[in-house]
């Protein structure tokens, strides 16, 4: 599996012939260096309704006439305005797609769209697995840590965690280094980070806390890409 970043939560992923993105939010991304209309991809996975993960999935969709694939309210979202491709799952549910295995996880966090007309509720937030290949992708969306961490490791070995450090919406950097040896990855990557001055981070504090717990992580500038 070969993942890209494309700043804050969004990554995208080859994985084989399959091209993935993982929480599009590109316009509006200070920190993102792709456009929407340069992403090239076959599925979009959203893990919950804020518009710094929902971001430009639309569009996307639309310019690829990519699979969206997310909680049930967010491809209903999606379908009432024009998508056709969407593929509704849940938290505890799996299911096999063409590029791998796709489970979502629970994430304590928020899942309401600001739109004009008003905030538009967006079910639960959500984490995701990705397993491709016999590699393990874990991306935790937003959330604050949880102890079920440890349970998802258990059952679901993960090769690499992508956790967010910025902290004041999500996990900072000590609550991640916590959730880090309960998913015991075999490399953590840190994300959600320095997009805005309020999620400011030094992740350099992060890998050398993580590396006192004889844990690895690895730190990606917006478009560096990793091979696992
Ligand atoms: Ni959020
Ligand atoms: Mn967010």
């Amino acid at each position: 599996m070969n993942i890209t970043f494309q700043g804050h939560s969004c990554f995208t992923a080859e994985l084989g012939e399959h091209r993935l993105i993982i929480d599009p939010f590109l316009s509006g991304n200070p920190i993102a260096k792709q456009k929407p209309d340069e992403v090239v991809c076959d599925y979009i996975i959203i893990t919950h309704g804020h518009g710094d993960h929902v971001g430009d999935a639309l569009a996307i969709a639309r310019n690829n006439d990519a699979t969206i694939i997310s909680n049930f309210e967010i491809v209903t979202y999606a379908q009432q305005n024009g998508i056709e491709k969407a593929h509704p799952m849940h938290i505890g549910g799996a299911h096999d797609f063409p590029f791998g295995r796709v489970k979502f996880t629970i994430a304590h966090h928020g899942s309401t769209l600001t739109t004009d007309d008003g905030l538009i509720p967006l079910g639960n937030p959500m984490g995701v697995l990705i397993t491709s290949n016999g590699k393990t992708l874990y991306h935790s969306g937003d959330t604050g840590i949880f102890l079920d961490m440890k349970l998802i490791g258990e059952m679901h070995p993960i090769d690499t965690a992508l956790l967010p450090i910025g902290d004041n919406f999500t996990m900072g950097i000590d609550d991640a280094v916590k959730a880090a040896e309960f998913l015991n990855a075999k490399v953590t990557i840190p994300m959600h980070y320095n997009t805005f001055d309020l999620l400011n981070q030094d992740a350099n504090e992060f890998i050398e806390k993580l590396a006192r717990k004889g844990l690895q992580a690895h730190v990606l500038n917006v478009g560096d890409s990793y091979e696992f």
